[in-house]
Order: C-alpha cells, then sequence, then structure tokens
C-alpha cells in the first residue's frame, strides 16, 4: 500500500477546529445512518438502497435520503417517477417498498445536471433533514455523495449521525480515498460502524472465484485503523440490472446470495441499536 497521506480540505479542518453545538436528530427518526465512499460509482447507492430495504424486510422502519445532491441515484433504482406533495411547509416523502423516500430527483428534471454552488446543495439538505414529515422511523439511511465536501459539512455542522459505513472497492486507488473517509468521520466524532468491500470478486462459470481488483485491501485498511470489517459482497451482474429496472435485487429475490448478505447487515445494525 502506498505512503502517500491523504489530506483533508481546509473548509473540513476549519469546521473540525469550531466547537460542535449540540447536534439536532432528524425528527420522525431514532437513527441516522451515513452510508459513505469517498470515490463514486464503487456501489455506495446500490449498498444504501439495498440496505434500507434489508432493514425493511427485518421488521425496522425505515427511510431513504438520497443526499447526493449532484448526482441522485435514488429515483431511478427504486422506479419513482412521482413528485412529493408538498402543504407549502413541508414535503411528505414518497414511499416505495414500505421505504420512506426523499431525493432532489424527485423536485428536479431527471436529466438536467445540478450546477448548484455550496450554499444551495446546503439548503437542500437543509430541507430534507428538518422539511421533510418522516414518520415514525427506525433508522433513516443516508446515501452521501462521495468525498468531503459540502454535504458531509452540513451534516457534521447540524446533524447527529449515529453511524457510518464506509463502502469500497478494493483497489488502492479507493482505498486511499478510504482513509480519507475514516479520518474525517474520526475527527467529527461519527462512529465508524464498519468498511464494506463491494465488487470483491466475482465467481467465473467454471466457479472459480476471481479478485479482479486485487484482494483483502479494504479488510486490511480497517484493521490498520482499528474499523471493524463488515463484509464482502461479490460482483453480480444481477445487481446491476435490478437496480437499472427499480427493484433492487433484495427486492426483487430475498433469497438471493447477495440479498443474504444484505439481510445479515441489517441484523447487526438492529442488533447494534435498537
Ligand atoms: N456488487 C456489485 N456487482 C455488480 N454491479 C454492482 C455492484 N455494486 C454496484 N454495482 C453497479 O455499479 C454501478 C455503480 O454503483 P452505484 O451504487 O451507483 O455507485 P455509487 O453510488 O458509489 O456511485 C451501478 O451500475 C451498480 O449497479
Ligand atoms: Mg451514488
Amino acid at each position: 500500500m502506498s505512503k502517500e497521506k491523504p489530506e483533508l480540505s481546509d473548509a473540513m479542518k476549519a469546521q473540525m477546529r469550531r466547537k460542535t453545538p449540540e447536534k439536532n436528530p432528524i425528527k420522525g427518526t431514532k437513527f441516522t445512518l451515513a452510508i459513505s465512499s469517498a470515490k463514486g460509482g464503487v456501489g455506495k447507492s446500490t449498498f444504501a438502497t439495498n440496505l434500507a430495504l434489508a432493514l425493511k424486510k427485518v421488521g425496522c422502519k425505515v427511510g431513504l435520503l438520497d443526499a447526493d445532491i449532484y448526482g441522485p441515484s435514488v429515483p431511478k433504482m427504486l422506479g419513482i417517477n412521482e413528485k412529493p406533495k408538498s402543504d407549502g411547509q413541508k414535503l411528505d416523502p414518497l414511499v416505495k417498498y414500505g421505504v420512506q423516500c426523499m431525493s432532489i430527483g424527485f423536485l428536479t428534471d431527471q436529466q438536467t445536471p445540478m450546477i448548484w454552488r455550496g450554499p444551495m446543495v446546503t439548503s437542500a439538505i437543509k430541507t430534507f433533514t428538518q422539511k421533510v414529515n418522516w414518520k415514525d422511523l427506525d433508522f433513516i439511511i443516508v446515501d452521501m455523495p462521495p468525498g468531503t465536501g459540502d454535504t458531509q459539512l452540513t451534516f457534521s455542522q447540524d446533524i447527529k449521525i449515529d453511524g457510518a459505513i464506509i463502502v469500497s472497492t478494493p483497489q488502492e486507488v479507493a482505498l486511499l480515498d478510504v482513509i480519507r473517509g475514516i479520518k474525517m468521520f474520526d475527527k467529527l466524532g461519527v462512529k465508524i460502524l464498519g468498511l464494506v468491500d463491494n465488487m470483491s470478486f466475482f465467481i467465473g462459470d467454471d466457479g472459480k472465484k476471481y479478485k479482479i481488483f486485487g484482494e483483502g485491501g479494504v479488510k486490511k485498511t480497517a484493521e490498520e485503523f482499528q474499523k471493524k470489517f463488515l463484509g464482502e459482497i461479490p460482483i453480480n451482474s444481477k445487481i446491476g440490472k435490478c437496480g437499472d429496472e427499480g427493484k433492487p435485487i433484495v427486492e426483487l429475490d430475498t433469497n438471493h446470495e447477495i440479498s443474504k448478505i444484505y439481510i445479515d447487515f441489517a441484523n447487526t445494525i438492529k442488533s447494534t441499536y435498537l
């Protein structure tokens, strides 16, 4: 592993130096869990969505907050095309497969790229956490954007995050970013529930395991920083297909081997908090 030390942005360092006031939990929920990755395309939204559905399957009341303002994916992954209702004060979340959902993609044309400045992102996040009628939830799963930017800062300033899960793929470039993510949550005092190695391996038609992105890097990083390693999710073409069709694998086929991994994660989380 390279010895290069990933650095945090100046804005993030300044925030860490500031005294953190008592943070508000999101109204209508008991626990807020952030699903984070330092890099895009590692399967964070896939993980957040399937974990939310798995928590629902094990009997929890769940919300899914798509905090990726520049690249929302919850509308497509859950096949939601409606607009949320508003009473002029607050927005009602849209409910799909029993999960309460909110995404910037519900409010804008999904083909239009978000060309927003930081303060606009901050205000969108505040709306989603303070002005949505989340109802009677055990958990809100927050699909964070990649990196350590405005959304992470807003959450760390204003909202109590009860736990964070960092998703990564096993390549070394991804791992450097993971270290940056670990440092950010540690300094913000957010408990890291653990690290997940997504797309760890692929089982060929010959039945053999192919580790195309390298081996064991996420686990090693977890050990190095004394974090829990939550487990591996293999590459499976069904995951992408289900996501594209608006019915994630946990919902489509609860007994699938991948779904079972998610149900295990959900049971671990449920027993940790409830
Ligand atoms: N374990 C997996 N096996 C196969 N494809 C996956 C897996 N996890 C994610 N994908 C696919 O990888 C792509 C990126 O996933 P996504 O969840 O959108 O990543 P992120 O939110 O980190 O940018 C999607 O097309 C998704 O279907
Ligand atoms: Mg995403």
